[in-house]
């Protein structure tokens, strides 16, 4: 049974005794309409804490448009079902009132990391992340929180909130859960009609085409990216917004590929805008 918790004071106190035990929490932050992927963060971190706190807010700080954050799927019923298959102890969902009383005038800003891949096309999406992560992170006291590697510019940033400001709990990664074609899981997945879902694999079929130039010998970023466009140039309903080979942890972007790397891409299907990632090797 997960137990649906609204306020923060409610569930403060609920994880009260925990902590006082000294046993630890892992918290999943999440925004809702729970796939596949989502499910593997739960149960990770229920292999590894003692106590799982699903956190459910859909948090307008990171919308660009307002249009987008209204039409953000809610389906807490479902969500709510969801962690109980997966075993999470709580579901905390607050409402927008609760997490934002006043017009917030406190944010964290992540330099440099954020400037580039997704956040040179969504100005102040990741101050919106960071800051709401910094409030669930307070609020729940957890040893340990879990993001999926999909969001893989966001892992990096909550990685740097979390080193910078010294907040004592541990970012774990978590591989991308994909469709059996190779579609990366995705609450926008389900916002592609069946066309747009059939094209929706080229994300994929770029990333494959980059990682056999590079088992091929290949090492120039430029020659790379170049091969991981051109399934994207063939596919009509595709628009890439960009590809970029990036290092891991800087996410500077690499002229070579000598050491570790991430190949990193967003393409709009239609009207719907996927990402992915992966390393070349
Ligand atoms: O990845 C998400 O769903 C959101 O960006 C997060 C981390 C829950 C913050 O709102």
């Amino acid at each position: 049974m997960t137990q649906l918790i609204e306020s923060i004071a409610a569930l403060r106190a609920a994880l009260e005794p925990t902590r006082r035990a000294g046993r630890t929490i892992g918290l999943v932050p999440t925004m809702g309409a729970l796939h596949a992927g989502h499910v593997a963060l739960i149960e990770r971190a229920r292999a590894e804490c003692n106590v799982v706190v699903v956190t459910l807010f859909v948090n307008r700080l990171q919308f660009n448009q307002a249009a987008d954050f209204e039409l953000y799927p809610r389906t807490v019923e479902s969500d709510l079902a969801a962690c109980a298959a997966a075993g999470a102890d709580y579901l905390f969902a607050p409402p927008q009132q609760e997490m934002y009383p006043d017009e917030p005038r406190t944010f964290v800003e992540v330099e440099e990391l954020t400037e580039g891949l997704c956040g040179a096309f969504r100005p102040g999406h990741f101050r919106g992340v960071a800051t709401v992560c910094a409030k669930l992170f307070h609020i729940a006291g957890a040893d340990r929180a879990y993001f999926g590697e999909k969001d893989f510019q966001q892992l990096a940033v909550i990685r740097r909130v979390v080193r910078d400001l010294n907040f004592p709990l541990e970012i774990v990664g978590v591989p991308t859960v994909r469709e059996l074609d190779g579609l990366a899981m995705s609450s926008r997945n389900a916002r592609l009609g069946a066309a747009e879902r059939a094209a929706a694999v080229v994300l994929w079929r770029a990333i494959e085409a980059a990682r056999r130039a590079f088992a091929d010998g290949e090492r120039g970023a430029a020659e790379l990216l170049a091969v991981a466009r051109r399934p994207l140039d063939a596919e009509p309903l595709a628009r890439t917004e960009y590809v970029e080979l990036v290092d891991p942890e800087t996410l500077a972007p690499l002229e070579r590929v000598e050491g570790e790397s991430r190949l990193a891409l967003a393409v709009w299907i239609g009207d719907v805008r996927l990402i992915d990632n992966a390393p070349l090797k």
